[in-house]
């Protein structure tokens, strides 16, 4: 199979859990781009409630917890994902306030207006960036905060290599002035938009992710669909070194009016 015909969407899901599980991330970020965004933020104290949606393994959710003093919630459809958070929260002596659960971010089974504050990182394209923001919207207080990042054009044109892959992965993908536009449409007061530096693709996940992926190779070795599975990974760490001058992903930060 060609790379450039392959999709992500043809990939079995246990084996991009496989592949990530042992990750201390999931995609694109760092410790410092969170804390950067919980800067923005006045509402949080000890009673605070939040919510991770799309949390992973946590690495970014202990970052919070080690910044914040109120209770988090980790929500993650993949079992597997949620069982090495719970135990990251235990290593980080943090299970006190610190709770991973398995559900479906687009059917949440929380209270309306419980949350003084959504995170979500690099997962709210499972949903939908307009959709999320709109249903994610009920479970917080009023005055309450989002923060999420969101694959985002820099440009408004771009090569057509790059735009194929991307609508294909995201087919609603737009520019940084487009989304701000859509948050502010779906009831929140944009506070902050900041583009994560491209060491978040490359050190932070794109790297550790190549080692993840040699080990996944020589244990399924003569496999064709991992084979083809890391291939496309390769290929989508290529159009990031040739193509990252033209997307990224951006820190949207709001607040319910
Ligand atoms: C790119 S990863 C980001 C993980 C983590 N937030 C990070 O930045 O490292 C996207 C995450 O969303 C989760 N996910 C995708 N669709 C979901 C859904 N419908 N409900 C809950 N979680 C979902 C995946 O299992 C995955 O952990």
């Amino acid at each position: 199979m060609e790379n450039e015909q392959t999709s992500i969407h043809d990939f079995n899901l246990n084996l991009i859990c496989e592949l990530h599980v042992g990750l201390e991330r999931q995609g694109p970020g760092s410790p410092e781009m969170t804390i950067k965004a919980l800067s923005f933020l006045d509402n949080l104290n000890k009673t605070s409630r939040v919510v991770d949606l799309g949390c992973g393994t946590g690495g970014q959710t202990m970052v919070l917890a080690q910044n914040i003093t109120g209770n988090i919630t980790g929500v993650d459809f993949f079992p597997d994902f949620i069982n090495t958070f719970n135990d990251n929260a235990k290593k980080l002596n943090l299970q006190e306030r610190v709770n991973g659960i398995v559900d479906s971010m687009e059917n949440l089974s929380f209270q309306k207006e419980e949350f003084d504050l959504i995170w979500s990182e690099g997962a709210i394209a499972n949903i939908g960036f307009e959709k999320g923001l709109n249903y994610w919207k009920d479970f917080l207080k009023k005055d309450g905060y989002i923060a999420v990042t969101y694959e985002s054009w820099f440009t408004d044109e771009r090569p057509a290599e790059i735009e194929k892959w991307w609508i294909d992965a995201v087919p609603e993908i737009s520019t940084i002035g487009h989304n701000i536009l859509i948050m502010q449409k779906s009831g929140y007061i944009p506070v902050a938009a900041f583009t994560l530096p491209e060491k978040c693709w490359t050190d932070n996940y794109f790297i550790p992710r190549e080692a993840a992926g040699k080990a996944l190779l020589e244990k399924y070795t003569g496999n064709k669909t991992v084979e083809a599975f890391i291939a496309n990974m390769k290929y989508e760490a290529e159009l990031y070194s040739k193509y990252r001058q033209f997307y990224g992903y951006v820190f949207y930060i709001g607040k319910k009016i």
